[in-house]
């Protein structure tokens, strides 16, 4: 195997500390680095190797670069989307879409998943080579992954084993190659499976030579994902949802409610590996318009953003009305924020009286008839 040689620009070891300026710099002579071509060659040979994929694949490579990586794999993979962030990378792959250097139905997006949402779009397969390490809010690319990616289809990381610092230099913000335990358990917990890691190649340098890794792992079943235990929790366990979900725009968020230790109040969650990701608490109080029938007050409805868009708002609000209906209570109600409104009409509840102010946003009453259905 032929190790990369980083002296085309005259700052060879220092190459990478830069951002995107650098790269759109980089991008007119990428190619000219025969190292850079044989590593594409390699990695799309190890690659081939590990990861199942037909002319039915559709593959994202992120951090795609001129696209190297992609243009080896040749005629192995299905349709093409091609992602980066450096305007200059993004011109070299468009020359080569035109010159039919890279497959002519070849997307080319700019996509930084640091910053932006994923975009609705799923793909089987996802390539990123020798990106990661240059990404500090690493997690977050992750969770985009994962969103991008269907059941079962795979992502394929090629990267540095950890190292010392000396392949980028001082003053370099990115990760130092990843041991791979860590990156291992960040993948699992951003929602893959069946992680896996193997030497892949290496890159020479002045100040040494640097292994690489392919790590594959499988996107999991959303469905899967989906089995959660609703259980009754103590008030204060809510508490840091309340303040980090609902009230996280108030300087001094107050998080204890008067009702949460009043007869017949209880508290709903779903707990994660780190605590509570979804609560909702139930008090006994009259609806605003109904004086006389048994109604419950919902409060502090939070889901953890990280696991959001997993249907726990519905599951607790299900598990609740079974538990209402059987205690005889008619009704369940809400002061809702209005950009919550969606949510509680999905789940059967009727918008009621005029908008109203409270903690700092517009609010309106919704009411649920648990004896409606
Ligand atoms: C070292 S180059 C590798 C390019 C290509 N994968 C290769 O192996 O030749 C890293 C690439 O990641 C891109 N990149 C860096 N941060 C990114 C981000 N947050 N989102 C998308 N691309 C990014 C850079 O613009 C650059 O093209």
């Amino acid at each position: 195997m032929t190790g990369d040689h980083h002296d085309h620009h005259g700052h060879h070891d220092h190459e990478d500390t830069r951002g995107p300026a650098f790269f759109d710099e980089a991008a007119a002579t990428w190619d000219e680095d025969e190292a850079k071509v044989e590593r594409a060659r390699v990695v799309a040979e190890v690659l081939r190797d590990a990861v199942s994929m037909d002319e039915s694949t559709r593959l994202l490579e992120y951090g795609a670069g001129t696209g190297l990586v992609t243009q080896a794999l040749g005629d192995a993979i299905g349709a093409v989307t091609l992602a980066d962030l450096s305007t200059g990378m993004r011109a070299v792959m468009a020359a080569k879409v035109a010159a039919g250097t890279l497959p002519a139905d070849a997307r080319i997006w700019d996509l930084d998943l640091a910053q932006a949402d994923p975009p609705e779009e799923r793909f089987d397969l996802i390539v990123t080579v020798l990106t990661l390490h240059h990404i500090p809010e690493l997690d977050r690319v992750l969770h985009g992954f994962a969103a991008l990616l269907d059941d079962g289809g795979h992502l394929a990381v090629v990267d540095l084993e950890e190292e010392d610092g000396s392949f980028h230099g001082e003053g370099f913000g990115g990760h130092h190659g990843f041991a791979r335990a860590e990156l291992q358990a960040r993948l699992e917990a951003a929602g893959f499976t069946d992680v896996a890691f193997r030497p892949c190649h290496h890159i020479e340098r002045d100040t040494g030579t640097f292994p690489m890794f392919l790590a594959t792992a499988t996107r999991k079943d959303r469905s899967a994902a989906a089995e959660v235990r609703v259980v009754e929790v103590a008030p204060e366990e809510t508490h840091h949802l309340r303040a980090t979900v609902l009230r996280s725009h108030l300087p001094d968020p107050d998080v204890d409610y008067p009702a949460d230790r009043a007869p017949g109040s209880f508290h709903l969650g779903v707990r994660g590996d780190d605590g509570l990701v979804a609560a909702a608490t139930f008090s006994m109080e009259p609806a605003p318009g109904h004086p006389g029938r048994p109604a419950a007050r919902l409060r502090g409805m939070a889901v953890e953003p990280g696991a959001q868009g997993r249907g726990l708002g519905r599951t607790l609000l299900e598990a609740a009305q079974q538990r209402l209906r059987a205690e005889g209570v008619e009704l369940c109600w809400a002061n809702a924020r209005t950009s919550a409104l969606d949510f509680y009409e999905a789940n059967g509840f009727t918008v009621e009286g005029d908008e109203f102010e409270s903690i700092g946003l517009p609010h309106r009453v919704v009411v649920l008839d648990l004896t409606a259905s």
